[in-house]
């Protein structure tokens, strides 16, 4: 017998997401199997209540207190599975790890990928945020997505339906459930150099070990958000126990006890000083779960 959804009314989210921020949602929802998963959503939406869903919390900036919406977390083993398919395709369950799934890639001879190593996260949450690194986006290698849609619609979707941009799926008010990737027979021991010279570059560039949910605004086109912030001396700038990488000036760290305030003002901070000195108007990259309708 499957087991019960998990429904819980007291979880805090910061225990889920990277960054260590995030209050309590209206209710949680940890379904076991897809049939749960529906159910939660087709229970949210009788009830008028609006629902987001969580995969690793890697890329989320969650406001403190009470928070207004239901949140489906895809954690469950169900949602936790990789299976080869003819032609070199994997098809993957939404809730694996990204660094399980470079694992799989390597000890079966599977490139295409590789890119995608030192990235925290779930395979769901880089489709649903067309994760991307070393000029490569999660959608190139993308065949097929499927996807439980808000009137509770299981569909396959191919790429070319979907409207993938830099960073953004247009996804928001679906699940991804599971997706298959085609990808190409290449050599373990090249797959790992691969992902070792990665893994390598993000280490010099990004800040490691402590909390913080990866770069926290866009590039504006054609330039470096993380350039323009460093050319501002936005460096080790804090707002209580948020402070900006002194490694790499678009990443924030929670030192501690950061609250969501003090990220949001060290955000606002940071946004002036580019407009001031540059006149451009950074956009969050992470995606921000406000306690109000207020977005950062
Ligand atoms: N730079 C500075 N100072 C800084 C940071 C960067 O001068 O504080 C300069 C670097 O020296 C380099 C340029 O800016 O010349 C670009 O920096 P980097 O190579 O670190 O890349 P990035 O543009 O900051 C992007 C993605 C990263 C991704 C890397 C590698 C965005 C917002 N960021 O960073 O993605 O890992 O390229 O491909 O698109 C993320 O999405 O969370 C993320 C970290």
């Amino acid at each position: 017998m499957q087991p019960e959804t998990q429904t819980e009314r007291d979880v805090q989210l910061r225990r889920l997401t990277t960054l260590g921020l995030g209050g309590t949602p209206q209710r949680y929802y940890r379904p076991a199997s897809v049939p749960e998963l529906r159910r939660c959503i087709r229970d949210c939406e009788r009830a008028g209540r609006p629902w987001r869903v969580l995969g690793g919390g890697s890329n989320l900036l969650v406001d403190d207190g009470e928070l207004p919406y239901a949140v489906v977390h895809i954690a469950a083993p169900v949602f936790d599975w990789i299976t080869p398919t003819e032609g070199d395709k994997l098809r993957v369950g939404a809730g694996v790890r990204t660094a399980r799934l470079l694992t799989f890639c390597r000890d079966n001879g599977l490139g295409g990928l590789e890119f995608l190593a030192g990235l925290p996260g779930t395979v769901g949450g880089a489709v649903a945020g067309n994760a991307g690194a070393w000029g490569c986006q999660i959608c190139q290698p993308l065949c097929r997505v499927l996807l439980l849609r808000r009137d509770g619609q299981h569909v396959q979707l191919t790429p070319d339906r979907l409207d993938f941009g830099y960073r953004w799926s247009g996804l928001e008010q679906a699940v991804v459930t599971e997706v298959e990737f085609g990808l190409e027979p290449r050599d373990s021991k090249l797959i790992a150099a691969q992902m070792a010279e990665h893994a390598a570059a993000r280490a010099e560039r990004h800040p490691a070990g402590i909390a913080s949910a990866g770069c926290i605004f866009k590039n504006p086109p054609g330039d470096s958000a993380g350039r323009l912030l460093d050319e501002c001396g936005m460096k080790g700038v804090r707002v209580g126990d948020a402070e900006v990488s002194g490694m790499h000036a678009n990443f924030i760290l929670n030192r501690g006890s950061a609250t969501a305030a003090d990220v949001l003002t060290l955000v606002g901070r940071m946004r002036r000083a580019v407009r001031e000195r540059f006149g451009i108007e950074l956009e969050l990259e992470v995606r921000h779960w406000a306690s109000r309708t207020r977005v950062a």
